[in-house]
């Protein structure tokens, strides 16, 4: 067991495993398939401010970078070594990178303060973070009242957790020895709301919303000498919690644990390893 939380982790929470850019890279193609579909659905022309809240590594933020030349893009995450990869990735320093945990961060003050006070965020944009803010049905309010008029905010989460991928997470941990010390991350890790919530949440400060679900059909290769890619899928995101707790010998009983069940639910096939893997979607655009 680690004594201190890693770099970036939330006080007050068990930790989770440090953020590893290199491994969430791995499958860095179809992690980004969403993020493009959110983004279809971000109508904004000329957005002076846009934020990505839990930037990540920086790839797709630096997209939004392209997409918007003219605005100011802010990439706020609360992991150092996210950041630390997206500043290397931006070398014409487009970006203005910023640590903060999304509990703590202050979205009025995400802009240059003008003279009628600090500028509105005209898109706001979160993908594939706030399954690990549990907080985050309060704090959607706020960040949509720090909206500029016609501003957008655009929320992408897994809604996976249901999956054998989670399930078995879950019941391998319940049989582990140190399942007590696993269950309470793996719990903190179901933190997203059905569609219906986030559609009513959004309805009561505009009606402008577009909230939707999409199942992807991943398809991994799998080297039959390799682990199970969707082993080393959850292990860049899902697994942090369990492998934030278990160490050495610990950690291999259940990782075998779990890779055999893995082998079971997602056969290797001549093609690779089929991967289901649905996500909610939610965006949602202030009157102008
Ligand atoms: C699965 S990655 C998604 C990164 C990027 N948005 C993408 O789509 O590739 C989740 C990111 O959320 C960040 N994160 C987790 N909890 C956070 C929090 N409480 N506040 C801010 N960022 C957080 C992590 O550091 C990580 O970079």
């Amino acid at each position: 067991m680690t004594d201190a939380p890693p770099p970036g982790a939330a006080p007050g929470r068990p930790s989770d495993a440090a953020w590893d850019p290199r491994q969430y890279a791995v499958f860095a193609g179809p992690r980004g398939r969403p993020f493009a579909d959110l983004l279809a659905r971000v109508e904004a022309d000329r957005p002076g401010l846009v934020v990505d809240l839990g930037c990540g590594p920086g790839e797709l933020t630096l997209g939004l970078a392209d997409r918007w030349p003219d605005a100011q893009v802010v990439g706020i995450d609360s992991s150092p070594q996210m950041l630390e990869r997206a500043r290397t990735l931006d070398t014409g320093g487009r970006v203005r990178w910023q640590q903060a945990a999304a509990e703590d961060w202050d979205a009025t003050s995400a802009g240059p303060a003008g003279p009628a006070g600090p500028a509105g965020i005209d898109v706001l944009v979160t993908n594939a973070t706030l399954q690990w803010v549990p907080s985050h049905l309060r704090l959607v309010p706020t960040w949509l009242a720090a909206l500029a008029p016609g501003g957008t905010f655009a929320l992408q989460v897994p809604a996976n957790f249901d999956a054998p991928s989670h399930r078995l997470m879950r019941e391998v941990a319940a049989r582990h020895p140190r399942a007590a010390d696993l269950a309470p991350g793996l719990d903190r890790a179901q933190a997203v709301a059905r569609p219906e919530t986030y559609a009513a949440l959004l309805l009561e400060r505009t009606p402008h919303v577009d909230v939707w679900q999409t199942t992807y059909e991943h398809v991994l290769a799998a080297d039959p000498d390799g682990p199970h890619p969707v082993l080393e899928w959850v292990r860049g995101t899902g697994l942090r919690p369990v492998l934030g707790v278990l160490e050495g010998a610990e950690r291999e009983i259940f990782l075998s644990d779990y890779e055999q069940a893995l082998e079971m639910a997602y056969p290797r096939r001549d093609f690779g390893v089929l991967f289901p893997f649905t996500r909610t979607f939610a965006v949602a655009r202030m009157p102008a």
